[in-house]
């Protein structure tokens, strides 16, 4: 199956660097010969992960993980092993002959086939920008930004022609399966007879990477003066690109980034480009959106300080107000800076040169207590005595979500020089702000391990779905908006996203797997210590959840029975179970194609969901000429399911439990060791008695009584 000869894979093999590589995700120090790090693969604080440029492999001593350069970028990027290949093929500029059209398997290929169609769209938008005729109106307007053709090309950036199958036709002739390309957004379904259509049309296009450099999404700006046309386009969400955690120009600001120690974030893609160009290079953009937890662990990656430039217009403060607190909360320091309204820093260095800029730059950043202090004295709030505390208490707030006590020391010590109150007061303040974070954090922690807040509800018939549950459950979970959305868009064009509302296993902590949260201890609210697998979900909470959307009412009320949301690990699919089990309750239909039709994330959710497991095993099987007995007793799969999902339940409770332990004050340690002892008897349960014993299907309909 094998598309690549061995010699192009060992070739590919020497020529990269796995350090290199590696270093793209988790910050190395060498060690001997050697170099050690975080483990990307696992939460953990201290450094069990090595990586051998020797032997060219990398191993985790904590989790176990291992293997070599290509299996490093699989599991990264979340790819097979041929797109692993022709990732690095890339990035050591060795040529792969194109792959053979051939039959993919779905649910290793999807990404690798999206991946495919990204690279292909993203090499032919190029083309036409450097060749076609009708891109010298294009030409000329880069010439006038002055963008040189070397950084045209260094940012790749490209043509969509005015056409509705420029990219399909070509796509469609050089052997892309246009499938991938529609999964990837860049072109649309058409809405009658069949077909597609390009979405991206008389667009400069600007190719989005991952931090390894592979094409993972596209914005467009338009070209036509027509006011009818949005300015800029951008890809939809896609499996390979989740706008929240991503940033415009990581592949070429990472390595600057780690030199200076600093990332600087600005809004636009022009921007970053621009700013290149005036030799300032560890710059990111997010592509006008605001900064979300994500991004910010993704900038951690590189760099312990953020410098972020704004416009000084209302909302391009309000955006800077929101993203200090973001980056506070993730442990970098904030420093600000603020151009003069309606200036971005590409047209400001295009006044001004990049001296002007640099001279701004050196003259007007402030240290983020400084920069809220000024805007309240342009605000005229700082003057008023009654405003001036409101201010203090917001400054305090900023402060109090620094995870590590020795910066709120020092920002503290700031904040008494900036207001002349004594340190003394502001820490007074200070700890009533940190004790309600504590104890939230806390309360999310229960929620966990004790949902009711009165020792554990996991037994066979308790931490069940019933009516009332269900509604408490609605209650505090916001209907309606049962996942992590991307952060709000400045201009409007997207739904806005609270970053309060996101659960603990987000999907940022995922991509960014290897965050590490420091200082915080047991209060912080995202405190994960249990060993995670950051890139997959657990199969047993997909394969309940696929249940319940095949096989309708019985297989929901059987998996409603017997679970509640605070078994999923996953917050994604969590979400997802809740949200099913109140539409069962509204009596809406929960079917794969209802949820297919929902907004994201549902369709590529349950796209995972149902593709992944049916389809690949159900391939499997043909190929071994066995027809499906799998589904043949749903029940008994999902008590399968149901007690691994109980089971890590457990595990990760006691966990918590373990933690708990260790910090509590004497006189609950023996209450909380008799929840473990409960806890261990539970765990025994689970594991000995007998599948129907544990599961059995009338629980619902005693609950329902
Ligand atoms: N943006 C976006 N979607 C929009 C509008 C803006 O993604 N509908 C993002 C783009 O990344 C853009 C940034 O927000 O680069 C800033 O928007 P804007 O200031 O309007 O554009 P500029 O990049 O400054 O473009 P130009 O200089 O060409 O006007
Ligand atoms: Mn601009």
């Amino acid at each position: 199956m094998i598309m690549i000869p061995d010699e192009k894979k060992e070739e590919v093999r020497q020529a990269a660097d796995i350090v290199d590589v590696v270093s793209d995700h988790v910050k190395l120090r060498r060690s001997g010969s050697n170099f050690t790090g975080l483990c990307p693969f696992h939460n953990e604080k201290t450094p069990s992960f090595s990586v051998s440029p020797k032997l060219g492999i990398y191993k985790c001593f904590g989790c176990g993980e291992g293997g070599d350069v290509f299996n490093f970028v699989m599991k990264t990027d979340g790819v097979g092993f041929e797109e692993a290949v022709r990732t690095l093929a890339d990035r050591y500029h060795i040529t792969i002959p194109e792959k053979e059209q051939e039959v993919y398997d779905p649910r290793q290929h999807l990404k690798d086939g999206i991946y495919h169609a990204l690279r292909f769209a993203g090499n032919f938008y190029h083309q036409m920008l450097a060749e076609s005729d009708e891109a010298e109106t294009v030409r000329a307007y880069l010439k006038k930004r002055e963008y040189p053709w070397k950084t045209v090309r260094k940012y790749g950036l490209g043509f969509a022609p005015d056409s509705y199958d420029g990219l399909l036709k070509a796509a469609e002739s050089a052997g892309v399966n246009l499938e991938y390309l529609h999964e990837s957004g860049l072109v649309k379904a058409r809405e009658k007879g069949g077909g597609y259509y390009d979405t991206f049309r008389n667009r400069l296009m600007f190719p989005i990477f991952n931090p390894s450099g592979k094409v993972i999404a596209f914005g467009g700006r338009t070209m036509s003066e027509s006011k009818n046309t949005p300015k800029y386009i951008n890809s939809p969400q896609t499996p390979v690109y989740n706008k929240s955690e991503v940033l415009y120009g990581i592949q070429i600001a990472k390595n600057e980034i780690r030199k200076a120690g600093e990332v600087i974030l600005v809004e636009g893609y022009t921007d970053v480009i621009s700013m290149h160009q005036a030799g300032i290079r560890n710059v990111v953009s997010t592509s006008g959106t605001s900064l979300t937890n994500g991004q910010v662990r993704i900038m951690k990656r590189y760099g312990d300080t953020l410098l972020m430039i704004f416009d000084a217009d209302a909302a391009g403060m309000k955006a800077a107000v929101r993203g200090i607190s973001v980056a506070l909360e993730e442990g970098m320091g904030v420093r600000i800076l603020s151009l003069p309204d309606n200036e971005d820093p590409d047209s400001y260095i295009r006044q001004f040169g990049s001296e002007g800029f640099l001279e701004v730059r050196k003259n007007e950043t402030r240290d983020f207590l400084r920069f809220l202090a000024g805007m309240a004295r342009k605000e005229g709030r700082w003057d008023d005595p009654v405003d001036r505390k409101k201010v203090l208490s917001e400054m305090l707030e900023a402060i109090a979500v620094v995870p590590d006590e020795i910066s709120r020391q020092n920002y503290i010590q700031e904040l008494s020089a900036i207001s002349r109150i004594g340190d003394r007061a502001l820490n007074q303040e200070l700890d009533v702000l940190r004790t309600r974070i504590e104890r939230q954090a806390r309360r999310q922690s229960q929620r966990n391990v004790s949902p009711g807040g009165q020792g554990i509800r996991v037994s066979g018939t308790g931490g069940t779905y019933r009516e009332k549950d269900v509604q408490n459950t609605a209650g505090r979970t916001e209907p309606g908006q049962p996942a992590p959305r991307p952060g709000s868009d400045r201009n409007g064009s997207e739904s806005t996203g609270d970053r309060n509302v996101q659960p603990v296993h987000d999907e940022a902590d995922r991509g960014a797997g290897r965050d590490r949260l420091s200082g915080m201890g047991s209060s912080s609210g995202r405190n994960e210590r249990s060993p995670k697998r950051p890139f997959r979900r657990p199969e047993y909470e997909k394969e309940l959840i696929r249940l319940m959307l095949t096989f309708g009412e019985r297989l929901i009320l059987f998996v409603g029975s017997h679970c509640n949301e605070d078994h999923f690990e996953d917050s994604l699919l969590r979400n997802l179970f809740m949200d099913i089990i109140q539409q069962y309750q509204k009596g809406e239909p929960v079917t794969v194609e209802a949820y297919s039709r929902r907004e994201h994330p549902y369709p590529e959710l349950i796209g995972e969901v149902v593709l992944e497991r049916h389809a690949v095993s159900e391939l499997g099987m043909k190929k071994r000429g066995v027809t499906i007995h799998k589904d043949s007793d749903p029940i008994n799969t999902a008590r399968g399911a149901l007690k691994s999902l109980k089971l890590r339940f457990l595990e990760r409770s006691r966990e918590k439990l373990h933690d708990d332990f260790r910090d509590a004050a004497p006189e609950r340690k023996s209450e909380i060791q008799d929840l473990i002892i409960k806890l261990t008897r539970e765990q025994n349960r689970f594991q000995q008695e007998a599948l129907q014993t544990l599961f059995p299907e009338e629980a619902y309909s005693d609950d329902n009584e």
